[in-house]
C-alpha cells in the first residue's frame, strides 16, 4: 500500500472536478483497511468510494482512502432466493448485470447507476420504482474508531428516500465494506410500474419482459435523459425531489395545475425538483464550463473545466430562483465536499 501525498483526484470523482487529496492511498482487502486506519488513526480521513456522488469545491486536506475490495459471490440460496454478496469496491452497474446474466432478479430497474456498490446503501440509491432497501439484506462494515466489523441489518439501516443511518446516527464512523441482496431465482418480481418503463417496453414490442429486458430498457431511459460521465461530468441528480406539506402543496399546484406530483402520505406531497428547474428556465443554460443538463434539469454538468465552487454557484442560484418563484426549498443530493 503505497501513501501517495498532493494526488490529483480529478478521476476518482464523476464531475471530473480537479481537486488534491493531501494524501491518497487505494486499499484493496479489508485487512489493508483495518491497518490503514489503525496507523493513521489521529489524521483528519476521507473515506473515497466510486466519486459519483460528491461535488469536490477544495482540496481534501486529509488522508482519502479509496474502497478498492474486488469480489462477489452467492453466499446462501433456498428454493426461492439468492443471497448475493458484492464487496464495496465492486462497481455498481457491472454488479447489476452479473446478477441479470445468472438469471437472479430485483437489481434491473437499477441499472447504469453510477458509483460502487459500498455507497449504495449510505443513500438508498433507486430509480424506476426500486429503491437498494426493496432487495437489500445485510452489510458489512468497519467501525473506524475500533476496526472491527459489525453487521448492520436492513431494520438497522434505517432506510428512507435517500437516506440510511450511515449520512445520520452513524456518519462518519463507519466504512461499508461489503453488502448482501437477497434476490429471486424465480417467479421474478417484474416492475413496471414507472410509466417510463412501460413505454420504452411498447417500443420495443415486449409484451412479458424478462430482467435483462428491464435492463435494457433501463439502460434507453438512462442514456436518453442522463450524460454517461464518462463524456460529461455529472454527480446523477443534484438535488432530491422536495417533500411539501399538502397544504403548502395544494396553494402552489392551484397556480400550476400541470405540476407532476406523487402523494407521500395524507399530509405530504413530493415533487420534481427537475420539473421545478425547467420552469424557471435552467434547463440546458451554461454558465462558463457549469452547467444544467438539456435533457434533464435535475442533473449539473462540468463542460470540462468548471470548479467545484462554480458549479455550486450554479446550484445555490437554482435554489434561490425557486423558492421565490416556487416558495420550494429544494436541497442538494450530492454531497457537497
Ligand atoms: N421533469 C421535467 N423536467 C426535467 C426533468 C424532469 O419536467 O428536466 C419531470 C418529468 O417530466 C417527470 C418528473 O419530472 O414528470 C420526474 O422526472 P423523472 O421521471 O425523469 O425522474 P426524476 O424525479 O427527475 C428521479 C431520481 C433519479 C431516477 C429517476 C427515475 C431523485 C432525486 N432522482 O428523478 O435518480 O433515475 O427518478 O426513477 O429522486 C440519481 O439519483 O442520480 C438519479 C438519476
Amino acid at each position: 500500500m503505497n501513501i501517495l501525498n498532493n494526488f490529483s483526484l480529478k478521476k476518482y470523482n464523476t464531475f471530473g472536478i480537479e481537486a488534491k487529496a493531501k494524501q491518497f492511498v487505494a486499499v484493496k482487502t479489508t485487512e489493508e483497511l483495518k491497518t490503514i486506519v489503525k496507523e493513521n488513526l489521529a489524521k483528519p480521513k476521507f473515506i473515497l468510494g466510486g466519486g459519483s456522488n460528491m461535488l469536490l469545491t477544495q482540496d481534501i486536506e486529509a488522508l482519502v482512502i479509496h474502497i478498492d475490495l474486488k469480489g462477489k459471490k452467492v453466499v446462501k440460496e433456498d428454493n426461492d432466493f439468492v443471497w448475493v454478496e458484492s464487496m464495496a469496491g465492486e462497481n455498481w452497474h457491472e454488479f447489476v448485470l452479473w446478477t441479470i446474466n445468472q438469471n437472479f432478479g430485483g437489481l434491473e430497474n437499477m441499472s447504469l447507476i453510477p458509483g460502487n456498490v459500498g455507497t449504495t446503501p449510505v443513500q438508498n440509491i433507486g430509480a424506476y420504482g426500486t429503491e437498494i432497501k426493496d432487495t437489500f439484506a445485510s452489510c458489512e462494515a468497519m467501525n473506524i474508531a475500533t476496526q472491527e466489523m459489525k453487521t448492520f441489518t436492513k431494520e438497522a439501516c434505517h432506510f428512507g428516500y435517500r437516506e440510511s443511518i450511515f449520512k445520520h446516527e452513524v456518519k462518519d464512523q463507519y466504512i461499508i465494506t461489503s453488502v448482501v441482496f437477497k434476490l429471486t431465482k424465480s417467479n421474478h418480481k417484474i416492475n413496471t410500474s414507472y410509466g417510463d418503463i412501460t413505454k420504452e417496453l411498447d417500443k420495443q414490442n415486449v409484451i412479458t419482459p424478462t430482467l435483462k429486458d428491464i435492463s435494457n430498457a433501463v439502460i434507453a431511459i438512462r442514456q436518453s435523459k442522463l450524460p454517461d460521465p464518462a463524456a460529461l461530468g455529472n454527480s446523477g441528480s443534484f438535488f432530491k425531489n422536495p417533500i411539501i406539506s399538502k397544504v403548502d402543496f395544494d396553494k402552489i399546484h392551484a397556480l400550476h395545475p400541470e405540476m407532476p406530483h406523487y402523494v407521500v402520505s395524507a399530509t405530504e406531497v413530493k415533487v420534481p425538483a427537475g420539473w421545478l428547474i425547467e420552469r424557471a428556465g435552467f434547463k440546458g443554460k451554461r454558465f462558463g464550463d457549469a452547467g444544467i443538463h438539456k435533457n434533464q434539469a435535475l442533473v449539473l454538468v462540468n463542460y470540462g473545466n468548471a470548479t467545484g465552487q462554480e458549479i455550486l454557484n450554479v446550484s445555490k442560484d437554482i435554489q434561490d430562483t425557486i423558492l421565490k418563484e416556487f416558495g420550494i426549498a429544494i436541497e442538494a443530493e450530492v454531497n457537497v465536499i
